[in-house]
């Protein structure tokens, strides 16, 4: 075994004992009334992280994530060593920083799940109808892919966040994020902006960032992808703009689409500076 896994699996013991204690916790606060109120959720994940101090169970998904990065597999038997994510083949650190951007390779602006998913139909063989069909864990489920954003993110802490725009295919990426951040459309004519562009504002008590100020959009983007305490998981970018979407009650987008890329370029853009310091925990 090695030292870091060693560790890895103090701190693995640990937070699991943390998020049994929150479990417990919040059911007890759920037996009079039913459900937990938001602040009594909210008091509990103060408590959780608390507890963890420096420690985030995005940690254990960021170690599955090393391993899988350096073992060879899929169809080809390749590690994903050879993987370009935008600064040479195998360069990770600081890598998630600078997406999305142009790849020529690919002939496409990619956000970080696009181009691990490239890498992983390129370099490993994996089919694309594969990689898309579940993409998202759950209870019974461990993603994949899930694993290896944690691992790749974690490797940008502390780093600018700095998406090219020098080229006009990332600038219609911005562009087009931006107008359909403003699109009104579905049954309840939403768009983004309606729930995201006024100041304090909550929906059943959840805190709404106003994402149509800079000083929200680099908070919220700087800490996503992110650990979901309500639901036991890490989660990616990709996941938080589809869940949006579900929020918008617009039909649900494929996945990597270039709806979902666009929405990620605009806010990484609107993010340039901040100093990237995610995986966070969220509610
Ligand atoms: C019906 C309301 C609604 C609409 C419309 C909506 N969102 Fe959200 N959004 C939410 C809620 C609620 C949260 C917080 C969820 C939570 O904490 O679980 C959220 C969270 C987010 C976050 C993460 C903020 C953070 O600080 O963690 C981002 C980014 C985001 N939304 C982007 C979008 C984009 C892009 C769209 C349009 C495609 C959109 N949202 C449309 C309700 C909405």
């Amino acid at each position: 075994m090695k030292p870091s896994s060693r560790k890895t699996g103090r701190r693995a013991q640990k937070l699991l004992r943390a998020g049994a204690a929150v479990a417990a916790a919040l059911a007890v606060a759920g037996a009079g009334a039913g459900q937990p109120t938001a602040a009594e959720t909210q008091a509990e994940i103060e408590r959780y992280r608390a507890m963890l101090a420096e420690d985030n169970p995005a940690e254990l998904y960021a170690a599955r994530g090393e391993e899988l990065w350096n073992t060879p597999r899929g169809p080809k038997q390749a590690a994903l060593a050879g993987c370009d994510l935008g600064l040479g083949p195998g360069v990770v650190a600081g890598a998630y920083a600078q997406t999305p951007r142009w790849f020529a390779d690919a002939g496409r602006v990619m956000d970080i799940e696009a181009r691990l998913a490239w890498c992983m139909e390129t370099l490993q063989g994996f089919s694309a109808a594969d990689i898309a069909a579940r993409p998202f864990g759950s209870e019974d489920h461990k993603s994949d892919m899930e694993a290896l954003v944690a691992y790749v993110v974690t490797a940008s802490r502390g780093y600018p966040i700095a998406p090219s725009q020098k080229l006009p295919q990332e600038r219609a990426a911005y562009a087009l994020g931006k107008s359909l951040f403003a699109l009104r459309a579905g049954p309840y004519d939403f768009s983004c902006q309606t729930c995201h562009s006024q100041d304090g504002k909550r929906i059943r008590l959840q805190e709404l960032p106003n994402l149509t100020r800079r000083e929200d959009v680099r908070r919220a983007y700087t800490g996503w992808p992110a650990y979901r305490v309500s639901q036991g998981e890490f989660r990616t970018m990709q996941w938080r703009i589809n869940d949006c979407f579900r929020q918008q009650r617009f039909p649900q987008p494929k996945y990597l689409s270039e709806t979902v890329n666009a929405l990620i370029t605009y806010l990484a853009v609107e993010a340039t500076g901040a100093t990237y310091n995610g995986p966070a925990m969220k509610r």
